[in-house]
């Protein structure tokens, strides 16, 4: 018996990108943190390849836009990078190479009736920021990042629909100041982490407010949903998952749909005396200015449970709370470490129709990155990832359960449209519906990119029961 899987003819099908990982690095004024962490330590990424060159987006960007339009994408998101746009960065004042490189892609994407999605922030805060004044610690960087979406929307800002602030802020804490595995590479570090929580929401909030005041689309933000399932349901793991919820997930979706931070949060940080500073004022805006739309990237699930031994940690950090947890049986994508599991994206809508106004959202990245698909080239040079289509109609159905049953979800993006750098894994495991050849950088569509077209037309697929 087969069944169909279908979406509305209005959905969009797409893919995610990010400046960083596609244009390289070719006139930019600034460097920004990445592109610093590979020039001084080259051998943290995967067989030192750095950004730049990356995809080239930056030079083949209308040959790319074309190529996603004929695999059926009828939308995708990038970001323009602050390290790019803006040549003064205390003042904003804008770089006319770059105004005019993201004045084409613009253009190019209206030509090819594309919905683009421009994203502020994708992990890639300019280094100069980051060395003078701490990067996100400082609310200075939030004022200037203000400036620089203020240019931003003075050149685009009515070109565009949509909007988002940031792309996954929770990683910029997480991993650069708790688990150390993106620059500055710090570890257990919690007080700067919850200041940098505390103020990525703020400067997200003041540009939303900006953004209403000068334009008439829509704004919003991309945040990691990492539902975090307890190890079982006793009243010690299944507090423990609440709390994990509410660090890591909660801590940015609050603030950007009620525009307030979880209380429990609050008053644990409270308690450690390790609360971020803010003001009355500071609190209003972040109140009053909130998203649009939601932006959700889902790769996998977080389990955790109550912690067995204490955490040999003199500082404050929110992993002394729970432990991961390593479920039995579960699956994984080997290249990627990452669990499998396709029910998530049900319980995420699911949890944003009951809990979060039912606000109009999309799943703007999921994606499944495989390490060596040249062996899955077949003699026409086509790449056969049987498994990546696999993986997407899984989660598709998942996501069809949950708007059958009225969750308000407009859209899916992959990761990604084409093979793209990603940070110290550099291109080790690929993503992209359009395989790239590093040396030639030549394209080539995979099997997948041929199915998404079928699906785009189709509206949807059907699957066997
Ligand atoms: C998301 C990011 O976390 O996952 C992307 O928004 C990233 O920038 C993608 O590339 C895949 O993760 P990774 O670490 O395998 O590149």
């Amino acid at each position: 018996m087969s069944k169909e899987v279908k979406f509305a003819e209005d959905f969009w099908w797409g893919a995610a990108m990010s400046g960083p990982q596609m244009e390289g690095t070719f006139d930019k004024p600034h460097e920004n943190v990445m592109d610093y962490w590979y020039r001084t330590q080259k051998e943290d990424f995967f067989d030192g390849v750095g950004p730049e060159a990356a995809t080239d987006f930056y030079h083949r960007y209308k040959e790319d836009i074309k190529m996603m339009k004929s695999i059926g994408m009828n939308s995708f998101r990038t970001s323009i990078q602050w390290s790019r746009l803006i040549k003064d960065l205390e003042t904003g004042e804008p770089d006319e190479k770059a105004v005019e490189y993201y004045h084409n892609v613009i253009a190019e994407c209206k030509k090819n009736n594309m919905i683009l999605v421009m994203n502020l922030h994708h992990f890639d805060i300019p280094i100069e920021l980051l060395k003078k004044y701490g990067g996100w610690e400082s609310k200075h960087v939030v004022n200037l990042f203000v400036k620089f979406a203020k240019t931003a929307f003075e050149l685009f800002g009515n070109e565009i629909e949509y909007w988002t602030t940031f792309n996954e802020p929770m990683v910029i804490p997480e991993a650069g100041y708790l688990c150390g595995f993106h620059y500055p590479k710090l570890v257990n570090k919690g007080e700067e982490a919850v200041q940098i929580i505390y103020n990525i929401n703020l400067a997200s909030a003041k540009v939303i407010e900006l953004y209403h005041q000068m334009c008439n689309g829509k704004i919003g933000i991309v945040l990691n949903l990492t539902p975090a399932y307890p190890r079982s349901q006793s009243p010690e793991d299944l507090n423990t998952s609440k709390l994990v919820d509410a660090f890591y997930n909660r801590n940015f979706l609050d603030p950007a749909v009620h525009g307030e931070f979880p209380e429990e949060v609050i008053d644990l940080l409270t308690e450690n005396n390790v609360l971020w500073e803010s003001t009355p004022e500071e609190l209003k805006t972040i109140h009053d200015n909130t998203i649009d739309f939601l932006g959700v990237n889902y790769y996998h699930p977080k389990r955790v449970k109550a912690r067995e031994t204490k955490l040999d940690c003199d500082l404050w950090t929110p992993e002394q709370y729970y432990e991961e947890y390593d479920m039995p049986g579960k699956r994984i994508n080997p290249y990627r470490g990452w669990e499998i599991y396709p029910e998530a994206i049900y319980d995420i809508a699911i949890n944003i129709k009951d809990n979060y106004n039912n606000i109009p959202w999309f799943i703007s990245e999921n994606g499944m990155g495989v390490e060596g698909e040249e062996k899955y080239r077949d003699e026409n040079g086509k790449i056969n990832d049987d498994y990546r289509i696999d993986f997407y109609k899984e989660h598709l159905f998942q996501l069809e359960r949950g708007i059958k049953e009225g969750s308000n979800c407009f859209g899916y993006h992959t990761w990604t449209a084409i093979d793209c750098w990603s940070w110290n894994n550099a291109y080790k495991n690929r993503y992209g519906f359009i395989g790239l050849d590093l040396t030639t950088q030549k394209r080539t569509i995979k099997k997948s990119g041929e199915w998404y077209k079928t699906v785009s037309e189709n509206h949807g697929f059907s699957i066997e029961e």
